[in-house]
């Protein structure tokens, strides 16, 4: 046991507990920096960060030869490309590959199961019944099981009769300090409905189910209204509010809620109800999906993992692909004059592998997929809308760009790298096309996402706290040297 002797000097002038009672003053003296003619802080603390960075990052790398010696599953990836089993679920299956008896992977079509159903069944029936399907979906992803019609009307109602937010929610919570992000913004809020929760901790399954419920209801508004509050505050536009219909389905109130005239079509409505079904789950492993198994398994609130999930989805390697596939369209846009030439969108495709154009990440948003290695099935079914709107809204030069980018950037890829690497258009590719001829701001493209992807997450939250029951930790092994402690007076 370590023992402590304080030394405490006789005249320490430092601040003590109680002293500005003491002193009888209500504020603490302004400090001098903060004075007229003094550097304001943002001055100080620049340079500071810059500077002292350099330290921070000579001391955090980890050479890539240590990964190799420790055998450490780096991004939960196993030697072949497989992912690392940490669970089981009987929520969704993502199929992209086969493994055969040499332990390799091999490239398959790719399909997604949602229950057992595949997706691509879900929505073919629901264009055949001509009728809106995330309803049905959602219901699928939480009980497991298809809904006969008395069970899709009451949970469809359910649904519709809490779209409204808390009283006051939307004024409090969302147009006062809004975000340029609406993502951040969704996480605050839906951080924020715990205090209007009479048992926001309350883990038993009703429980769960009743908030989750209640959040599904109330996501279309929370997204709307916080882009309201953005485009009003960031952009100097108008604000429109619509309230929130209960016989309106998902889709539709979004498409009501954003629009300032509050109106749409049909096919529109249907369109994005498809688009909802198409990302409303994509297995335990995805990363939202995997912090929301993780969060739940130390049997933390709803709220707390649900926030946790929409930062996670934020990501541009993430869901936030999706926008970042609209900015990349618009940055080569900016840079290559006819879309249409061929030679020129190579130029632009290279630079931006090269790390010189968009954003400098090295990344074509769209492409690629950790599982997928032939092709998404949602990305397929997604380029199939796209085509026919293409036609419809006269985007035809747009609609070959997205697969021009899609055929011929593995290739680019292969030429730049020098390695082969499957690159499948991922879901964004096709999605980001869908949402801009709908007219759906970029803004809420990622929200929307999130909108979709609560039903997986509420179902997967449910299922780590009914089969999960194990408080997820992996390790991490420690390279660093140990060393004396060298006392203050002795550093350099
Ligand atoms: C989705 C994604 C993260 C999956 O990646 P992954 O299969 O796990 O592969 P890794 O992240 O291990 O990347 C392997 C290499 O391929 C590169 N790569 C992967 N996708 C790429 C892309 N779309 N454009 C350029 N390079 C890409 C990576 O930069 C990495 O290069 P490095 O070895 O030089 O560091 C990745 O493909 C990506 O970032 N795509 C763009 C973002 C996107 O569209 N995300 C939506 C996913 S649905």
């Amino acid at each position: 046991m370590i023992s402590f002797k304080l030394n405490f000097k006789k005249n320490d002038d430092s601040p003590k507990p109680g002293d500005l009672k003491k002193n009888g003053k209500s504020k603490p003296e302004k400090s001098k920096g903060a004075q007229a003619g003094t550097p304001r802080k943002k001055d100080i603390l620049i340079p500071y960060v810059e500077n002292t960075s350099k330290t921070l990052v000579k001391n955090n790398g980890i050479e890539n030869d240590l990964y190799v010696k420790h055998d450490v599953k780096r991004g939960l990836r196993n030697s072949n490309g497989t992912g690392v089993v940490v669970g089981l679920t009987r929520i969704g299956a993502v199929d992209g590959y086969k493994i055969n008896e040499k332990n390799e992977k091999v490239a398959v079509e790719g399909k997604l199961y949602y229950r057992g159903y595949d997706v691509e069944d879900l929505v073919k029936n629901v264009i055949s019944e001509d009728r809106f399907g995330f309803e049905e979906t959602s219901y699928l992803l939480l009980f497991g099981e298809l809904p006969n019609k008395k069970q899709l009307a009451e949970f469809t109602e359910l649904l519709g009769s809490h779209r409204e937010l808390p009283v006051g929610f939307a004024r409090d919570m969302i147009m006062t300090a809004p975000s340029a992000n609406i993502m951040n913004k969704l996480a605050r809020s839906v951080l924020a409905l715990y205090s209007y929760d009479p048992t926001p901790d309350d883990l038993s399954i009703p429980n769960v189910l009743r908030q989750s419920i209640e959040l599904m209801g109330h996501f279309p508004p929370l997204v709307s209204y916080a882009y309201q509050a953005k485009k009003s505050y960031f952009d100097n536009e108008s604000m429109h509010i619509h309230n929130p219909l209960p016989e309106l389905s998902t889709a539709e109130n979004i498409l009501r809620m954003t629009r300032p005239t509050g109106e749409f079509t049909k096919l529109e409505a249907r369109l994005l109800d498809i688009s909802l079904m198409l990302h409303a789950e994509h297995g335990g492993g995805n990363n939202s999906t995997f912090a929301t198994h993780l969060l739940s398994s130390t049997d933390t609130d709803t709220y707390s993992v649900i926030a946790a999930a929409i930062g996670s989805l934020k990501g541009p390697k993430h869901g936030g692909a999706n926008a970042a596939v609209l900015n990349m369209i618009l940055d080569l846009k900016k840079n290559v004059k006819d879309i249409t030439n061929h030679k020129d969108v190579e130029k632009y495709l290279i630079r931006v592998l090269k790390g010189e154009a968009n954003d400098g990440s090295g990344l074509i948003y769209g492409l690629g997929h950790a599982v997928y290695t032939i092709s998404d099935p949602r990305a397929a079914i997604l380029k199939g809308m796209a085509k026919e709107l293409a036609v419809d809204k006269h985007l035809l030069d747009d609609f070959m760009l997205c697969d021009f980018i899609e055929k011929r950037a593995p290739s680019l890829y292969k030429e730049v790298k020098g390695t082969d690497k499957p690159m499948p258009a991922n879901v964004d590719l096709y999605s980001g096309f869908v949402y801009n001829a709908l007219n759906i701001p970029i803004d809420i493209s990622t929200p929307l996402f999130a909108t979709a992807r609560l039903s997986g997450w509420c179902a997967h939250r449910m299922e780590e706290l009914i089969a999960g029951k194990r408080l997820i930790r992996p390790a991490y092994i420690c390279v660093q040297k140990n060393y004396d402690y060298t006392p203050i007076g002795k550093r350099k």
